[in-house]
């Protein structure tokens, strides 16, 4: 190597040895008597100091060297004059005074610092990401990553799972996004398609009889980006056979307790909870609730059948849901305002028709502008209801349950961060179980798999399948971790004839099926066991872990919201030699 230590290691234990050490300037200080200079690396900041002794020669270059410049320096540990000890730095007792100076590469004026405490702008960070990779923030989470694959990949060696890698060149695979498509050479006008997940395999992989695969495998999806997504991402995906949904979700419970013991030193309560589909969206409006605080819906539609007030009782009369939510102690500091704010952001983010709040005066009666619409009888009522005090604030949505759902479930979230009704750094675990198996594609106007097509039903809801698709319920279960789902599975369908019947009430024709899925058809003739699995997001558990709110700081070359690489530029164009040989001829946008 060349340096003796790193620039985290050296304490006052190893006052006056001689030691070299490598690293980038992190930044150069002229006190007139010498000159200091921070130097860097992944293992912390040690302070070298170019004085009187090591001869004006190299107090001269040393004066020249400049931020993330690459150097080596050789000299002896000291302790730091009294007072100059710096208690923020684990160095920070000692500097090593140098005598001799190398730059190994000089740098051009960066366009940002790692050490600035300003973030530039994301695009800059994402074009000159191996500066930006170089921040102690980005350090320390890419870091943590790698804590969390191998705490993830051991506890699952441990256990009895395989790893095993599928292909990347495969077929296109069920999750229901778009697939990204790569052209073959030699079977012309055919394609592969980069896999959404790697579904088929792991179910190919049971009925190959492997028991228990774990995969750390990557995915690919073209789909509308957001905060938590990424159109390259990666998955801890596992399957098992001869289980059932409390098999899988045990294994899953032992990993949590597992990391948080080894990254947080807590101890995880096991079995984490777990609350129903139907109990999650009526209690807190979103099928992965955030449960660090309470806050939960309350339904009010009876008292609302009851009120003069037009739009709670035509919406109640009309068959929809009148709920509201108690923000305690609330009601001051929501100014007219800001509750005009509110009740725009739910119209124009959710599609309310308006939002109805209330304040608990100091008498514990509730007051708004339309407090005048309702008796005081039944204003009392939806206080009771709702466990109204003094001094809180409620909010009303009168809708259809699904608007109702989405305008509770934003307030919910948004007023929780702005009351500090949690800990911002607590992480709480908890399952979502028996998710619908279809959902209603109004834009098509047929049933889609809520999950994948391969997920069973539940077995008492077998007989409803073909009368009352929207009431099956899957045997499905998605892991939340701080009102995100950090990961989702099923028991999968191993019996052919209730596999073609889902297709069929998914509109997949049989040939469409075979088409598609044959080779996962005719494995299931030949001696499937039952099974299931899970697949969890690594980059959104980082996220979680490191307390972060934006996957693209979990990654180390993440794509922009547009899909593109800015350093690499990819996409990008390509030969047209390269496309002749694909056989492929590029429309122009307005040619299309
Ligand atoms: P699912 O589609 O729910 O299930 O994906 C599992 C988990 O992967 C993460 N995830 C993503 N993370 C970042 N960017 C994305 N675009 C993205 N999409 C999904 C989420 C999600 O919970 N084959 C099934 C699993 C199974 O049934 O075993 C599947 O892929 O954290
Ligand atoms: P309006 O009758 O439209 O003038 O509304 C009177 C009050 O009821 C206003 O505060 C509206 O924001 C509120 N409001 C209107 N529609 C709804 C609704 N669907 N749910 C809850 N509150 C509503």
């Amino acid at each position: 190597m060349l340096r003796t230590h790193t620039c985290g290691q050296l304490r006052l234990e190893h006052l006056d040895q001689e030691v070299s050490l490598c690293g980038w300037v992190d930044v150069n200080r002229d006190h007139g008597g010498g000159i200091f200079i921070d130097l860097r690396d992944r293992y912390g900041v040690t302070q070298v100091v170019f004085g009187p002794e090591s001869g004006e020669k190299l107090v001269e270059e040393a004066g020249r060297l400049r931020a993330e410049d690459v150097i080596r320096i050789w000299g002896k540990v000291a302790r730091r004059p009294e007072g100059q000890e710096n208690p923020k730095l684990p160095t920070g007792e000692i500097e090593v005074r140098s005598h001799k100076l190398e730059v190994l590469n000089r740098s051009e004026r960066p366009p940002f610092t790692p050490r600035q405490r300003e973030l530039p702008n994301e695009d800059l960070r994402l074009r000159y990401r191996y500066l930006d990779l170089r921040r102690r923030e980005m350090q320390e989470t890419l870091i943590l990553r790698g804590r969390i694959v191998k705490i993830m990949r051991d506890y699952s060696a441990e256990h009895g799972f395989i790893d095993v890698e599928t292909p990347i060149l495969g077929r296109s695979t069920p999750e229901g996004a778009r697939d990204y498509l790569v052209p073959s050479r030699v079977h012309h006008g055919h394609f592969y398609a980069l896999p959404q997940s790697p579904q088929l395999y792991k179910q190919i992989m049971m009925i190959a009889g492997y028991d228990r695969y774990i995969q750390v495998a990557r995915c690919f999806r073209d789909e509308d980006l957001r905060a938590d997504r990424q159109p390259e991402f990666t998955q801890v995906d596992l399957e098992m056979s001869f289980c059932d949904a409390g098999d899988v979700m045990g294994v899953i419970d032992g990993l949590m307790a597992r990391l948080m013991k080894e990254l947080r030193g807590a101890d995880l309560t096991l079995p984490l909870p777990r609350m129903t589909y139907d109990e999650a969206m009526e209690r807190f409006g979103h099928d992965a609730p955030d449960l660090r605080f309470g806050m939960e819906i309350v339904d009010c539609t009876d008292l609302a059948r009851q009120a003069e007030f037009r739009v709670f009782r035509a919406t109640a009369d009309g068959g929809g849901r009148v709920r509201g939510i108690n923000a305690k102690g609330a009601g001051q500091r929501y100014s007219r305002r800001l509750l005009d704010e509110l009740t725009e952001y739910v119209k124009h983010d959710f599609g309310a028709r308006g939002l109805a709040w209330f304040r608990v005066e100091p008498d514990g009666k509730l007051w708004s502008p339309t407090s005048k619409n309702f008796s005081d009888e039944l204003l009392a009522k939806f206080g009771q209801r709702l466990g109204a005090e003094p001094g809180d604030l409620l909010l009303f949505s009168a809708d259809s349950f699904e608007v109702t759902c989405k305008v509770l479930n934003g307030l919910r979230k948004r007023l929780g961060a702005e009351l500090k009704l949690y800990d911002p750094d607590a992480l709480h675990f908890s399952w979502v179980v028996e998710f619908p198996m279809f959902e209603w594609d109004s834009e098509e106007n047929r049933w889609a798999a809520k999950h994948h097509p391969f997920t069973a039903p539940k077995a008492s809801d077998l007989p409803h399948l073909e009368s009352e698709p929207g009431k099956v319920r899957a045997v499905a279960y998605d892991l939340v971790i701080n009102g995100s789902e950090a990961g989702g599975g099923t028991i999968r369908i191993h019996d052919n004839a209730v596999q073609q019947q889902v297709f069929r009430l998914l509109g997949i024709s049989e040939e469409a099926a075979r088409e598609r899925f044959g080779f996962l058809l005719d494995a299931l003739k030949f001696g499937a066991p039952p099974h299931g699995g899970i697949a969890l997001g690594i980059d959104r558990v980082v996220m979680l872990f490191g307390g972060l709110d934006n996957i693209r700081d979990c990654m180390a070359f993440p794509k922009t919201q547009k899909a593109s690489d800015l350093m690499t530029e990819a996409p990008g164009l390509v030969d047209p030699k390269q496309l002749r040989e694909l056989g492929i001829r590029i429309v122009r946008e307005d040619e299309k």
